[in-house]
């Protein structure tokens, strides 16, 4: 007897329920659903970690180094370069069909770029020196990923976040503004493919949202190519910042600039003053890990509800909008585990054995109503 063709709903079904199989997930995933591009920040980790492959590879189309490509870490001396992590990491991102965000070529904080960097002797190297330094990493970095990473956090955190411009660094120091346009600059040079972002955090709320429209208006009346604006998206439970967030979207849309949402979290602990120079309330605080055993049930509702707002605001602004990424991909590897301080934190879309949590379902449903 002649096998029935397969009709094309039977090979459709047949291909979803494959899917299924593989990934434990449908045919529809994020990456899928949400009329943007959908990234992730993973570690090196994920090298060790193949039950991790099938979540990234089914639900993000981008993903980020997490550290390996942080100036300190690719240059810590000067010449002696790092290449062997991210090396890897890009190599692993092509094998998995995922684009590769490079992270980040000037990281514009004193202690977060390596000391020799700003050094000449023991004065602060002069302007020119820096601009040298900085050409010659920025055209090393891109130019050896040439063609194989698609964007780039140019500049991470440079902005104040009181009442003034720029943030105090040697950076901003030596040179002003101009190390910004410069290093975007050396980067269109070495690979005018990449799509060019300026990074930071807060940048949404309002003084620091007007800082970022002022260096974007004195970026494009130089010229120089910056192609979107990198949020990063680090938010805590009941106080994302949706009418600041909307706000920016609104000012980004009119201006025609692009917007990234660059390391996405909803850290479900307070954080409380962690900032505070109050040596028993750090003492007390590092010891606060109360989710432990689990999040509870009402926290993991409000984070969907939160996470489901945050989505319907980016889906208003899709026309914006060109990738969300999540900094990192489940909760066992979030950062906010050990940042402020050591706790179990369950702050993304995927809990520790990689499951969908009610967030994950909430924002599917923003999507497919
Ligand atoms: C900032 C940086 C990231 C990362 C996070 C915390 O947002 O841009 O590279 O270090 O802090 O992990």
């Amino acid at each position: 007897m002649k096998p029935a063709s397969p009709s094309l709903g039977n090979l459709f079904l047949s291909t979803a329920l494959c899917l299924v199989g593989v990934t434990g997930f449908g045919a529809e995933t994020l990456k899928t659903v949400v009329p943007f591009s959908m990234g992730v920040g993973i570690s090196d980790q994920i090298f060790e970690r193949p039950q991790d492959w099938p979540l990234l590879t089914s639900q993000f189309s981008y993903v980020t180094p997490e550290n390996s490509m942080k100036p300190a870490a690719i240059q810590a001396q000067p010449g002696a370069w790092s290449f062997a992590v991210p090396d890897h990491f890009v190599e692993f991102a092509r094998a998995h069909d995922l684009k590769v965000v490079g992270h980040c070529l000037v990281w514009a904080k004193d202690d977060r770029t390596p000391s020799w960097f700003s050094k000449e002797g023991d004065q602060p190297a002069s302007r020119e020196l820096l601009l040298e330094r900085m050409k010659a990493h920025i055209e090393s970095v891109v130019g050896r990923y040439r063609g194989k990473i698609a964007m780039w956090d140019v500049v991470n955190e440079a902005l104040d976040d009181g009442a003034g411009y720029l943030r105090d660094s040697c950076w901003s120091r030596a040179c002003g503004e101009e190390f910004i346009a410069k290093a975007f600059a050396y980067a269109h040079a070495a690979d005018p493919e990449a799509m060019l972002i300026y990074n930071d955090y807060n940048n949404e709320l309002e003084g620091k949202r007007q800082s970022m429209i002022r260096l974007i208006e004195s970026l494009r009346a130089q010229k120089i190519p910056l192609h979107a604006i990198g949020l990063q998206g680090h938010y805590e439970l009941d106080s994302v910042p949706f009418e600041a967030l909307e706000k920016t979207l609104q000012a980004m849309r009119a201006m025609k600039m692009k917007v990234v949402i660059s390391e996405l979290d909803i850290d479900v602990i307070p954080r409380g003053r962690w900032w505070a120079d109050n040596g028993a309330e750090r003492e007390a605080l590092s010891k606060h890990n109360p989710y432990a055993q689990g999040c509870p049930p009402e926290i993991l509702q409000r984070q969907a509800a939160q996470y489901a707002q945050l989505f319907r605001l980016f889906n208003k602004y899709s026309d914006t909008i060109a990738r969300v990424s999540f900094w990192n991909l489940h909760d066992g590897q979030s950062w906010l585990n050990d940042f402020p301080w050591k706790r179990d934190n369950h702050p993304l879309l995927f809990d520790r054995n990689g499951v969908p949590k009610p967030a994950y379902h909430e924002v599917m449903r923003v999507f497919q109503p």
